[in-house]
């Protein structure tokens, strides 16, 4: 696509450069530039590395290779972005340093150049209101690391042209990824309707119901997640996991079903993060320990974080979050899941995940057992 062939993109930790990366492959011209210039060539050499293993796969050549980095320009001011198409932000995830930088970028480009986000946790429609020209801003939110997960959130804000949605979307459909636009709200699609398949496993530990072990083993030999909650979230960090989650339930005002769990707050204040400092929910210094082959408990522990996850699902269709299509995609694409969850709960029966959700309500009587209206509606059809 012509009109999106100069890109810029600021900030080279470990998602600028892999948006770099992406942008260069598709043979756009990239302009990088970060704060810290050793970031930027630290990151360009760590590319380098990472194409070199591609070519001992076989995936590229050494033709591509030498492409993809001479389209990566390192710069060390925010000037030569002036005659950028589209600019991607990806710097530290702080609402008033990336309004900073924002205003400072709409006094260099043109005012057709795109300025767009990658920010998972802040308001886009927050953000574009620092541009005294909002219509050009949108959120481009890529997945870690952003080369493989092929799955992108576009997320308009309020101000912005209903045509730029289409074109980054085109565009990004050109650079072999699959986008789906999200409303933007707290958590956008993936970030929303994922918070169930941790907080419910936690909440699950701390009733004594079972150990981190057998509420995985649930997950992954029912369920056929590829990684159980525990597990996941050790690989993410439990640290950056608790963070999210908390600026989720903030940003929901307080609404108790997106409440963080103080076991995680515990083991993120321990330094306990998971697989970056060899411990967390697990201890990998030490051999894992097992998990319960109680069947019954198993099935137990998968329906109860399942029906959670559909009942979040069905909610953010019923609030116009996603499109049915998009957020079936979502969760696939951008975090693995087996099925679509709304497909998930029209296999094992929409009446058969109300009667869950209220049983547990019954027992309750938390906000947080609510169910959704647009489920409960399916399941009287
Ligand atoms: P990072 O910490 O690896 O890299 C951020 C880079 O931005 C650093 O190299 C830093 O020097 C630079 N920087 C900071 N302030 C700057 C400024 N004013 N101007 C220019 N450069 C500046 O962060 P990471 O993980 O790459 O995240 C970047 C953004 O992407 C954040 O908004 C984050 O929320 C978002 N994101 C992160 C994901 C992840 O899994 N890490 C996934 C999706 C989005």
């Amino acid at each position: 696509m012509e009109s999106f062939k100069n890109i810029g993109i600021i900030g080279a930790g470990s998602m600028g450069i892999g948006i770099a990366q992406i942008a260069s492959t598709a043979d756009c011209n990239v302009i990088l530039f970060d704060i810290n210039k050793s970031a930027s060539e630290q990151a360009v050499k760590k590319l380098e590395k990472v194409l070199l293993r591609l070519i001992e796969k076989g995936k590229i050549n050494t033709i591509k290779k030498d492409s993809i980095l001479n389209n990566i320009k390192i710069v060390e001011s925010l000037e030569p972005m002036k005659g950028s198409d589209l600019i991607i932000e990806a710097i530290v995830e702080n609402s008033s340093i990336k309004k900073d930088l924002f205003s400072n970028l709409e006094s260099i480009v043109s005012n057709e150049c795109v300025l767009a986000t990658n920010t998972s946790s802040i308001s886009i429609t927050s953000l574009a209101s620092c541009l005294k020209n909002p219509i050009r801003f949108i959120g481009i939110h890529f997945f870690n690391p952003a080369p493989i997960m092929s799955l992108i959130e576009i997320i308009p804000a309020l101000q912005t042209n209903d045509n730029l949605v289409k074109e980054i979307h085109q565009l990004l459909l050109n650079w072999g990824k699959t986008p789906v636009v999200a409303k933007d709200t707290p958590g956008f699609i993936v970030n929303r309707i994922a918070r169930p398949f941790y907080s419910e496993a936690l909440r699950i530990y701390e009733e004594q119901i079972a150990d981190f072990a057998t509420i995985d083993f649930a997950m992954k030999h029912i369920g056929r997640f590829k990684m159980g909650p525990f597990e996941l979230m050790d690989f993410i960090g439990n640290d950056v996991n608790y963070a999210v989650t908390k600026s989720v339930f903030e940003a929901f005002y307080y609404d108790p079903r997106y409440r963080p769990s103080f076991t995680q707050k515990q083991y993120s204040d321990a330094g306990w993060y998971g697989r970056k400092s060899k411990k967390g929910y697990y201890d990998y210094n030490n051999e894992l320990s097992s998990p319960s082959k109680d069947e019954k408990l198993l099935k137990q522990i998968f329906e109860r974080i399942l029906v959670m996850l559909i009942n979040e699902a069905m909610d953010a269709l019923y609030l116009g979050i996603a499109s049915e299509q998009d957020i079936e995609l979502a969760m696939i694409k951008g975090v693995n899941y087996p099925k679509g969850l709304i497909n998930w709960g029209k296999e094992k029966s929409f009446t058969w995940v109300v009667s869950k959700i209220d049983a547990l309500y019954e027992i309750y009587h938390e906000d947080r057992y609510r169910c959704s209206p647009l489920l409960r509606t399916k399941a009287s059809l």
